[in-house]
């Protein structure tokens, strides 16, 4: 990856864009979203204005690249925020992209009013839980309700980058 690159949060009009980057993660890792490219090839344009309501964050290089995407779940008063949807693309791993989408949601989550932030990872998905470990989270033991996949949990404070 060359050139400069940026985060930003997407709006409902980017929602086409949204719709691209999801499809384009559906199928380069299938196995980690607990969806499939055809579930969700076939959305309506009103759930995905929906869904990009959401704060989802995109990193693209400033020629718009996409780079990775992650979505922040508001929490409900009393809940902790989670990070769903995580996603690098391939030839951008292990450039700190990952790293600058995790702290864009931790920002959202505090600005939220949230204390802690949650994810769910498949624990065969060693990559994704040395990622999410060194940026501060721990598995807490807690199974999901898919097979193999656990949850990790980080004070928003405790959130930092680790490159
Ligand atoms: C998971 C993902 C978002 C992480 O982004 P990334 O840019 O690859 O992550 P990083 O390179 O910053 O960190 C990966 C870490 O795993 C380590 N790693 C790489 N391959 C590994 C392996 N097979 N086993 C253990 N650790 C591994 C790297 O050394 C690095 O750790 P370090 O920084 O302590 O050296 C990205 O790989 C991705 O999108 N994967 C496909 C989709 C996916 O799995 N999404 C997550 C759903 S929960």
């Amino acid at each position: 990856m060359t050139g400069p690159w940026s985060v930003r949060r997407l709006g409902e009009e980017d929602w086409q864009l949204h719709r691209s980057v999801r499809l384009a993660m559906l199928l380069d890792t299938p196995g980690a979203y607990g969806s499939s490219f055809g579930r969700e090839v076939g959305f309506t344009e009103t759930t995905w204005r929906e869904r990009t309501g959401q704060p989802v964050f995109l990193a693209e290089r400033e020629d718009g690249l996409p780079l990775g995407t992650a979505t922040l779940l508001r929490p409900e008063p009393g809940t902790d925020a989670e990070i769903v949807a995580m996603w690098v693309a391939a030839h951008a791993r292990g450039t700190g992209v990952a790293d600058a989408l995790v702290i864009a949601c931790r920002d959202r989550a505090v600005a939220e009013g949230a204390g802690v932030v949650r994810l769910h990872v498949m624990l065969d998905n060693p990559r994704a839980v040395a990622c999410y470990s060194r940026l501060g989270f721990v598995l807490d033991g807690t199974c999901g309700d898919v097979p193999g996949c656990s949850r990790m949990v980080a004070t928003t404070h405790g959130i930092a980058p680790g490159r």
